[in-house]
């Protein structure tokens, strides 16, 4: 049904070496103490700040400590919250399993049979539990993995196994991490098309809030990273706990408190009617949940950030400046055209050149064409081959647009395959963007697709894959016997990406999905960049960029720099508002530029010469975020790991309220040395109104101010007046006369 969790070993091993005990694992400033005393499931009494060493005595003495007192008119036992909460202890609020078999075993009550610790990752960095546990009754068997990464991060899953003799039906598997009651508010994040991850908050409540994601894909409205944090929790203060259900499919993500004091954090894979049905010896795993902890919303980030960072095949080359044809040609393709279009992209220092849609079958327009993954021979006689030598005599790479998994029903494909064509039995779903989904699980269509998406890349200099997904999974079954797909649709995908990874190991994959609609952590186990949104107005896109940035790191977040006038909100912002907005991402340029004037041209090139300076440290830098009073202002920046040089930007989105605006800390510097900070060209333009009037903001000069990390973090530097939808930048280097 699924993967099975490899354990090491065996289940029987892991008997063997029981240990009851409290396992204290301790990573990146954060503890998490486990309890596998006994024979009850794992439970967590500890997740948060390190709590230094503990010897053994410590952690009996912290879970005493922790413990609550039984009350009236409950279970007359303490009640065991475990990570997978069970009714048979006593629980009443969510279980972490549900299923039966034909009604029966529908609750569980596992028994530890052994569990291990041990290390994992390429130099055994990752300290990792793992609990085994089995129900006689209900006759099955659970594994739970718990992981603390270097980085402070905390990743877990689980297995369940039927071992009895008729199906076991799941409905859900979840599990669950406890958060303190100080949690006041709750952070997750919702959206639309051209607007993904807008966050919401609201308070922590008595009750259950689940956020559930039935697109069939990550969804451009997912909960994304579910946040709970102290009142008025900011980047910088309060403390806060998050959670990322890792699946490009369905996902449950949820926050609950009961009126017993206990308050969590889960997430699972939220499965269709059926989807689910284990034989005897069959096993379902849910998708990795991944946890962090930070005191503010940096410190949480960051250790995201480091854990991303430290997996072997996160991109390390410097990331390429993307010249990307969509807002630049649509589907009108042509040699000569898009020539021009490669030229004036090398002439401003682009290095990677990616055509979008349209350049396969009967692709003219979005209605026909998609499952035909041939070069066209109406817009490309002679193949791509013409195109890829222009572009790479002029020093880039060539990268292709495709959307493997979709068809549309005018399509060769389609009328060939019919069969092919994801259904509810009978019932094809309305069609969305005039295309439908192929059924993966499917053999035939797989093996299609392999053999396509292997071919062009075996056929062609391709570098670099967008890889597309444009629309919802709307009752997305199998055709033959009807019955609900998502869950092996999104299997099916992974192990496509992993096929074709395996095969073309140099080739890097952008994961796209109506812009930003598959976000998630397991897809980037297998792709290079996020499209964070199709929506490269700058001024929407410094909040998006903003909240994708809260779990991944900007080196792979695709930002792009749009033509004077956004095609997708019509709003009209200066070249350096866009520019100075795109750069705290992996770079890229959406623009028509053979329309460009040569001024356009000449500040275009200088922002990706400053650009190609300054991503080694955008791309390995802590990112830091101010907590400003005034909303009209944004500060977002980049510290060295090293903490000698920083690059900030400070944006404005609207007009201030106050006149000169206040002063803005600097955060993330070292307080103990001494920095020079100065306007950074070509972001140094600070046209609000009072420059125009030749009032100038004194430390606004190329030779700028020294002070130290503690002052900047702390009395700060006075905001310049901009205009609205303005950004400037400033550039922070160690001083070289430190006294
Ligand atoms: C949706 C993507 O988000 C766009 O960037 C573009 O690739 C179009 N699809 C092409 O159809």
């Amino acid at each position: 049904m699924s993967a099975t969790i490899s354990v090491g070993q065996t289940l029987t091993d892991a008997v063997s070496a029981a240990d009851p005990s409290l396992i204290h694992l301790s990573a990146g400033g954060v503890s998490l103490v486990l309890d596998v005393r006994g024979s009850r499931l794992p439970a967590i009494v500890h997740w948060g700040a390190a709590l230094g060493d503990l010897s053994q005595r410590d952690l009996v003495d912290l879970a005493v400590a922790a413990a609550p007192q039984p009350i009236g008119f409950s279970v007359d036992v303490p009640v065991h919250v475990s990570m997978l909460p069970e009714q048979s202890a006593g629980w009443l609020g969510t279980p972490g399993l549900s299923g039966h078999r034909q009604g029966r075993a529908w609750s569980s009550a596992f028994t530890v049979t052994g569990s291990r610790r041990e290390r994992r990752g390429a130099d055994d960095t990752t300290d990792t539990v793992i609990v085994c546990a089995r129900d006689e009754v209900a006759e099955l068997e659970l594994v739970i993995e718990v992981e603390l990464h270097a980085s402070g991060v905390v990743r877990s899953r689980a297995q369940v196994t039927n071992t009895g003799d008729d199906v076991y039906w799941v409905n859900d598997l979840s599990l669950f991490l406890p958060v303190p009651e100080e949690t006041a508010e709750l952070l997750d994040f919702t959206g639309h098309h051209l607007r993904e991850r807008s966050p919401q908050r609201t308070a922590f409540t008595h009750g259950l809030r689940v956020r559930e994601n039935r697109t069939g894909r990550t969804g451009y409205d997912s909960a994304y990273v579910l946040c709970a944090g102290s009142a008025g929790f900011g980047n910088r203060h309060g403390q806060v706990w998050g959670i990322h259900t890792a699946f490009s499919g369905g996902s449950r993500t949820l926050a609950e408190r009961t009126f017993h004091g206990r308050s969590s954090l889960g997430g699972g894979e939220l499965l269709l009617p059926g989807e689910i049905g284990l034989a005897e010896g069959e096993s379902y795993t849910t998708p990795w949940l991944y946890a962090s902890y930070g005191e503010g919303l940096d410190e949480l980030s960051g250790r995201f950030h480091r854990y991303l960072r430290a997996r072997a095949q996160h991109p390390r080359s410097a990331r390429p400046v993307v010249v990307n044809t969509w807002e630049a040609v649509y589907f009108d393709h042509d040699l000569d055209r898009l020539t021009r279009l490669a030229e004036a992209a090398a002439s401003v220092g682009a290095e990677r050149f990616v055509l979008d849609d349209g350049w396969f079958g009967s692709r003219r327009n979005d209605t026909s064409g998609l499952g035909d993954w041939t070069v066209s021979t109406e817009v490309w006689p002679q193949g791509l081959e013409p195109l890829i030598k222009v572009v790479n005599g002029l020093g880039m790479e060539f990268g292709l647009w495709v959307e493997p998994e979709m068809i549309n029903p005018d399509s060769d494909l389609a009328r060939a395959h019919p069969d092919w064509i994801m259904a509810a039995g009978e019932r094809v779903s309305p069609t969305a963007r005039s295309q439908q989904v192929l059924d993966l699980a499917n053999p035939q269509a797989y093996d299609y697709l392999l053999e396509r998406l292997d071919a062009l890349l075996t056929e062609n200099a391709i570098r670099y894959l967008k890889w597309d997904h444009n629309r919802d999974l709307v009752d997305a079954g199998h055709p033959g016997t009807g019955r609900a797909g998502v869950h092996d649709q999104t299997l099916a995908v992974y192990r496509l990406l992993d096929e074709l990874r395996a095969r073309h190991p140099a080739v890097e994959i952008e994961s796209c999905s109506s812009g930003g609609g598959r976000v998630d952590l397991e897809v980037l186990a297998r792709t290079d960049r996020v499209w964070a949104s199709d929506c490269i107005d700058a001024h929407e896109r410094v909040m998006i960029q903003r909240w994708t940035s809260l779990l991944i790191p900007l080196e792979l977040i695709g930002s792009h720099i749009g033509a004077p006038r956004s095609h997708t909100t019509r709003r009209e912002l200066p070249l350096d508002m866009r520019a100075g907005t795109a750069i705290f991402g992996h770079l890229g340029i959406e623009w028509d530029l053979t329309r460009a004037s040569e001024d356009e041209l000449d500040r275009l090139r200088q922002w990706v010469t400053l650009y190609k300076q300054v991503r080694g440290l955008l791309h390995t830098g802590v990112l830091v975020h101010g907590d400003l009073s005034n909303p009209a202002y944004e500060l977002t920046g980049v510290v060295a790991q090293d903490g000698s040089q920083a690059l900030y930007a400070i944006t404005a989105t609207a007009t201030s309220a106050s006149y000169p605006p206040g002063s803005v800390a600097l955060p993330g510097l070292d307080p103990a040395r001494t920095y020079r900070v100065r306007p950074q060209p070509p972001g140094d333009i600070a046209d609000g109104n009072a420059a125009d009037w030749g009032a100038a903001l004194p430390w606004w000069s190329p030779s700028g101010v020294r002070l130290s990390g503690r002052v900047l973090d702390t009395a700060g530097l006075r905001l310049p007046v901009l205009y609205p939808d303005r950004v400037v930048l400033i550039r922070v280097t160690e001083a070289a006369d430190q006294a």
